[in-house]
């Protein structure tokens, strides 16, 4: 049985290498789920993320890997399912590599790239009276990008087996979800 735990320790030791430089799976906040997060980013007057995000095609990004063309391109490269394979999964979803003490009852990895892969796990920042405090909210773990282009290009690059050039003003303007001023 030594062998499967050394390959328990690889595989743990490699997700570690190999997730996208703003991933907060080694942190101690749990994942909550685009739910939780949607309870009060709905409101038209918040900026409804929630729909915003719904309508992208992040929201699909886990269906994606259930697809005919992505089981024929995971196999060709390691002969795993591509919803089995950490090669796929490490952009296409969040939250199926921690702990399951690290992951909320209402999270769904299902939900692809949802809030919290790329604002950090939300069980520290999640309550109103953090989320009302910036500063708070990130020392609590709540994830933000002062290089915006750089942070997609942890996952839009050409390790992406179909990827395409990516105009990252064309694509912002996509999933733009900004709170409203005033
Ligand atoms: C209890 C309500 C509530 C929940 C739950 C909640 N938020 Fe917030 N969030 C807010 C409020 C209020 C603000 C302040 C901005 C505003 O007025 O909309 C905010 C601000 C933010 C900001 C912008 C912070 C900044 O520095 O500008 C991000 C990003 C964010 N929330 C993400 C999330 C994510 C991800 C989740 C789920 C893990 C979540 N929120 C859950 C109420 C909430
Ligand atoms: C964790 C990985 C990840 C990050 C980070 C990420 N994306 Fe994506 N993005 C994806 C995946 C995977 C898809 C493909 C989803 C599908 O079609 O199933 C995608 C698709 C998209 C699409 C739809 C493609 C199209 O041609 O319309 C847009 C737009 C997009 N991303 C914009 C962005 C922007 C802008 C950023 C940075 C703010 C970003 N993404 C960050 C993984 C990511
Ligand atoms: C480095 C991040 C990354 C990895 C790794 C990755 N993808 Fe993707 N995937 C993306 C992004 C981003 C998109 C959106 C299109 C693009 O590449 O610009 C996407 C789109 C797709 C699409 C939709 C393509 C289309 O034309 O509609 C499929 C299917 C797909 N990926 C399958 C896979 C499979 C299977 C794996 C594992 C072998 C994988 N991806 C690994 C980032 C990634
Ligand atoms: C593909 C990555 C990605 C996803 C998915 C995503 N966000 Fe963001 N979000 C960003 C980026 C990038 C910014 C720009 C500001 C920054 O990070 O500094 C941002 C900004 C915000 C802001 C602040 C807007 C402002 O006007 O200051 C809020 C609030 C927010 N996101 C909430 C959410 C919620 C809620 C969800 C899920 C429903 C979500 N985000 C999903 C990447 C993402």
């Amino acid at each position: 049985m030594l062998h499967k735990k050394a390959l328990v320790v690889f595989v743990v030791v490699a997700a570690y290498f190999v997730l996208p430089a703003n991933s907060n799976a080694q942190g101690k906040n749990s994942y909550e789920g685009v739910q939780v997060c949607g309870m009060c980013h709905k409101t038209e007057k918040s900026g409804n993320q929630l729909k915003i995000w719904q309508d992208s095609k992040h929201s699909q990004a886990y269906k994606t890997l259930l697809t005919a063309k992505a089981d024929e391109i995971s196999k060709k490269k390691s002969g795993k399912k591509a919803v089995e394979n950490p090669e796929c999964l490490k952009c296409h979803a969040s939250g199926y590599n921690v702990d399951k003490a690290l992951v909320g009852a209402k999270f769904k990895v299902e939900d692809g790239v949802q809030c919290e892969t790329c604002h950090g796990a939300g069980s520290g920042y999640k309550s109103m009276s953090v989320m009302k405090n910036k500063a708070e909210a990130e020392k609590k773990g709540l994830v933000m990008h002062s290089d915006i282009e750089k942070f997609c290009k942890t996952c839009h690059n050409p390790e992406s087996p179909s990827y395409k050039e990516f105009k990252f003003q064309e694509m912002w303007k996509k999933i733009a979800h900004k709170v409203p001023k005033g």
